[in-house]
């Protein structure tokens, strides 16, 4: 078998009829060829509202949280959306704007007014004369050559340039900046354009004193930043994330609404991987062979209890190894002996339990490491609080909060959303259970 078209090496997904590994985890995103919007499944009623949001906001303006845990489909469904809004004439681009954890009003303001222009530039290239895009570009340049000569190609050269040069930006952009951001969504206003998309990501990479410090930028600057007519703006983030950073300060909890995104139903992600099957299949006259059960599938989807970026992973760990490996014990009916066919927990298991756990035993923090284990063999299922953990773990409550917080950093526990004013409780992820359990 060859690769048809471009003329790639072979590879061992090839036995299945795939191209390639189609288990990777990046987002869907427009223009992308690897990783087509087209492979988009389910969110319907998430995306009619999303939609109804939007244009029931008219000519005004509007803003919207997106709350799910890591992994749950929060960017890939905000890059539908923007499709979406794009065809129906609002102005959008694939990127987003990141919240760092140590941003301040004037970064993340540079930045907002920097992915602004690219909007409006990307989507109508013939606006660039215009005086409200000159002055916005005046600005926008100097953001960015400091951010760049500060920090990101600088990067590899050496200590003497800090990381607080690198996101320091001049701080009179919050001087001009409001009348230029001002004076650009009025640009689009008086256009063919229905209005602006803005989309602020990676809330959940904050740890939680940073996403207090995103909440209070997005307060300081929500009148002069987010407000604006035209201007329609939407944040993705874990639901911990969003509390911290939107629901508790009142000026901006009261103009944002927010969206609990559940986890993808199991016919969803079944049809999630077959769209990918059919997308990547080499030879065209032949059928894919699926690499694992459909019982493979749910049965670790259950583990990873929504997070399709676990999932995916623990799939892709999970077979490769395994490809053409798989002893055939008996011969069902129809298959010839020595075939290719699909691999079943059992066979995936032992594999993934083998590669998760030399994954625990890299990390450098060995106490917390041996904390993880004692919970893992105690009670791999059960939520625990700090309280809970302090006793099993025989430590202080600080102690304790600091192991966990490794631990969520490293993706072996996570934060169950807050039950009203009820402890914080926590569980192991997807792969902390396919090592204990
Ligand atoms: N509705 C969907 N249809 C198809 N693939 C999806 C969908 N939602 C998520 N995915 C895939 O699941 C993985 C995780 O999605 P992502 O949007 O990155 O999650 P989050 O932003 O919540 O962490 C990605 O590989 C993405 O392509
Ligand atoms: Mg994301």
């Amino acid at each position: 078998m060859s690769h048809p078209a471009t003329g790639v090496l072979p590879n061992p997904w090839n036995i299945f009829n795939l191209q390639i590994s189609p288990f990777w985890q990046d987002a869907l995103g427009a223009g992308d060829r690897m990783h087509p919007l087209s492979l988009f499944v389910g969110r319907d009623d998430e995306l009619q509202r999303l939609v109804d949001g939007l244009f029931g906001a008219g000519a005004g303006t509007s803003r919207r949280a997106i709350a799910g845990r890591p992994g749950i489909g929060k960017t890939t469904l905000i890059k539908r959306f923007k499709a979406q809004a794009l065809a129906a004439g609002y102005l959008a681009v694939d990127q987003s704007v990141p919240i760092c954890g140590d941003d301040t009003n004037d970064s993340v303001f540079g930045r907002v007014l920097g992915s602004v222009y690219d909007t409006v530039l990307s989507n109508r290239p013939g606006t660039i004369d215009h005086p409200a895009m000159q002055a916005a570009q005046v600005l926008v340049r100097t953001t960015r050559e400091r951010v760049r000569g500060g920090g990101l190609s600088m990067a590899g050269f050496g200590a003497s340039v800090s990381q607080g040069v690198a996101n320091t930006v001049p701080s009179d952009v919050l001087i001009d900046g409001p009348r230029v951001l001002r004076d650009l969504m009025t640009l689009v206003q008086g256009s063919d354009a229905k209005g602006l998309l803005l989309h602020i990501n990676n809330l959940e990479n904050l740890t939680e004193a940073a996403a207090e410090l995103a909440g209070r930028i997005l307060r300081d600057l929500r009148d002069p930043m987010l407000m604006h007519n035209g201007l329609h703006v939407i944040i993705a983030g874990t639901q911990d994330a969003i509390q911290a950073a939107v629901m508790s300060h009142p000026q901006i909890r009261s103009v944002v609404s927010v969206l609990q995104l559940e986890p993808l139903p199991l016919s969803d992600v079944h049809l999630l991987l077959d769209e990918r099957y059919a997308y990547l299949r080499l030879d065209p006259t032949k059928p894919v062979i699926a690499p694992v059960t459909p019982d493979a599938t749910a049965t670790l989807y259950e583990h990873y209890r929504g997070d399709l970026r676990g999932l995916l992973e623990a799939l892709d760990h999970g077979v490769t190894p395994n490809i053409g490996l798989t002893r055939v014990t008996s011969t069902p009916p129809g298959a010839t002996a020595g075939s290719i066919r699909p691999l079943t927990f059992e066979q995936l298991q032992p594999t993934l339990r083998r590669y998760y756990d030399e994954q625990l035993g890299a990390l450098d923090e060995e106490h917390h490491v041996k904390r993880l284990v004692a919970w893992g063999t105690t009670d791999p299922h059960t939520p625990q609080t700090q309280q809970s953990l302090s006793a099993l773990w025989e430590v202080k409550q600080s102690t304790v909060s600091l192991t966990i917080g490794y631990l969520i950093h490293h993706g072996y526990v996570m934060p169950l959303p807050r039950a009203g004013r009820s402890a914080m409780q926590y569980l192991l992820t997807g792969r902390s259970r396919l090592i204990f359990s």
